[in-house]
């Protein structure tokens, strides 16, 4: 019941730690035996989208239109916590660099203007174009918080503002709300997508604690259709920003359809995270595949284990030639996203990602990669066939790479039992375990000493894990290091762990230790010249 405590946190944390500007661009942070004094800037990452100022939380609206993509986002400019929503927006033509644009839309008096999408009506079913230009418009959901306090329910509606320039300028719809609230207090996050089989626009909202579709021809007059998942999945929190979407399975010609849904509490280790169900949609009602049709509150249908990937949405309007289902999620979670080290701004997200769904002996799984565009800004610093390990290792020399910026890739064969680790660390005597137990058969990544952890307790109190959920002989890892963040891509992103950390100084050795003679084939050290 996150929103009722949100505007808590508001005054409580905004009444302790707002200052002025000037005192807010320098974090001081004393722990045990060092005051260190570091600028917000230092935890700028170097590839990833991070607001210029302010708060941030879900990535909101993204389109991709005449070669730009869109990124829209749930912000609080005035405030580096969670406050009065506005839509920030950031635009990018390779989805690495990403320039912010005006606030994309603000608060009305129909509420401030919560998570929700955009699509782009080629067709002007909605009337709301020129007939030459097709708009872009954008379904937000309305949290209306004088209402909220009166002790009233419906609060939340969903209201429409469209675009006459490409997402540029955003005009709001003058009949808003589009969707009235029935009487539920939670009630948001319309994910819209068009389904060519009914020819209808489909609205995935999440209600409480299941996800409702509705139908549209126009975008402007919805008919509820269907309610799914009160019973199936993860149920530790309430359900947050759907995403229904129509996947090829990898190597066949079978088609299915995915739902995210993002919960909060209730991910794999603690607080936020985002489950997904696969299924069939006939237009009207979502029905799971019988492999998932009893799936409980423990299951491994999660987009990313790591604890830093909440809210993520896939873009619209992807041209069919290319034809990739593109995530990218929020890089925090609500347990600590309103007291981490940085002030005059807060959070980052996640690299872009290509989602892919496969199926395995009668199981479907959805792996992520990160976006291929990616590649442009590698130059190989390191390469190794063949490198054999025993006990604690170097990888790599810190006069040859700054690990800031770095991405990582290599291979272990023949996997023995016992415990493989791999270790980024500093002079402070920071470091960021991660790695594999094979007895386990189990990821672990472990952030308890990896810099400044203790402004919130859930953030290093535990490592956190992951099964394994591929058979292969060989373990692939791939990983992407920015200057407050780990992406990692095990077996070829079958299982992904994402997580933010803040280390003193930045981490400049990436070593090996823990498991006696061991082999790594094809180590790939590249850095990431992105900015
Ligand atoms: C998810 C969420 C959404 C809501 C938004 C408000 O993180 O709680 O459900 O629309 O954040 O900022």
């Amino acid at each position: 019941m996150k929103h009722i405590f949100k505007p808590l946190i508001f005054l409580f944390v905004g009444g302790l730690t707002f200052t002025s500007c000037k005192e807010r661009n320098v974090k001081k942070s004393t722990s045990k035996n060092d005051t260190i004094v570091q600028s917000d800037e230092d935890f700028r990452p170097n590839f990833h989208f991070s607001p210029q100022s302010g708060w941030m939380n879900d990535p909101n609206g993204m389109f991709y239109l005449d070669g730009t993509y869109h990124l829209f986002f749930q912000h609080n400019p005035d405030d580096n916590i969670w406050g009065p929503m506005h839509w920030g927006h950031a635009i990018s033509t390779d989805l690495i660099n990403w320039e912010e644009q005006p606030i994309a839309l603000e608060p009305d008096e129909l509420g401030t203007i919560f998570s929700g999408s955009a699509v782009v009506d080629h067709e002007n079913t909605s009337g709301l174009g020129d007939g030459k230009t097709p708009p872009v418009i954008a379904i937000y959901t309305y949290h209306d918080a004088d209402k909220a306090e009166t002790g009233a329910d419906d609060f939340q509606t969903q209201g429409i503002a469209y675009s006459p320039d490409a997402g540029k300028t955003w005009e709001k719809y003058d009949k808003n709300p589009v969707l009235d609230n029935p009487g539920i207090r939670d009630f948001r996050d319309p994910k819209v997508s068009w389904d060519e089989e009914t020819n209808k626009w489909i609205m995935a909202l999440a209600v409480e604690d299941h996800i409702r579709f509705y139908s549209s021809s126009n975008l402007l007059d919805w008919k509820e259709e269907s309610s799914f998942g009160k019973d199936l999945g993860g149920h530790g929190g309430v359900w947050e920003c759907p995403d229904l979407i129509k996947m090829d399975i990898k190597n066949s010609d079978e088609e299915k359809w995915v739902l995210l849904v993002s919960i909060n509490p209730g991910g794999p280790n603690g607080g936020s995270a985002t489950q997904y169900f696969v299924g069939d949609f006939d237009g009207s009602t979502f029905t799971p595949d019988e492999s998932i049709a009893e799936i409980g509150e423990d299951h491994n249908y999660w987009i990313d284990f790591g604890k830093d990937n909440y809210a993520g949405v896939t873009w619209s309007n992807i041209p069919e030639e290319d034809s990739r289902h593109l995530f990218i999620g929020w890089m925090s979670n609500w347990q600590y996203a309103n007291e981490v080290p940085t002030e005059t701004w807060r959070s980052t997200m996640t690299l872009p990602r290509e989602l892919q769904l496969h199926k395995e002996d009668e199981k479907y799984l959805i792996s992520s990669a990160p976006a291929g565009e990616i590649k442009d800004f590698r130059k190989n610093v390191l390469s190794k066939e063949t490198l054999k390990i025993n006990k604690t290792q170097n990888l790599v020399e810190k006069t040859e790479i700054d690990l800031s910026k770095a991405e990582i890739s290599f291979e272990i064969p023949d996997l023995t039992e016992g415990k493989y680790e791999f270790v980024f660390s500093n002079e402070r005597g920071d470091n960021l375990k991660f790695g594999y137990d094979h007895s386990k058969k189990e990821f672990f990544l472990n952030r308890s000493e990896s810099g400044l952890v203790d402004f919130n307790e859930n953030f290093g109190n535990k490592t956190s894990v992951a099964p394994r959920l591929s058979d292969a002989e060989n373990l692939k890892v791939h990983l992407f290091i920015d200057k407050t963040s780990i992406e990692i891509f095990f077996d070829d992103g079958k299982t992904v762990m994402t997580e933010i950390f803040f280390p003193k100084t930045p981490y400049e050795k990436f070593s090996a230790s823990d498991h006696e003679n061991f082999s790594i084939n094809n180590l790939n050290i590249n850095q990431l010249n992105a900015n």
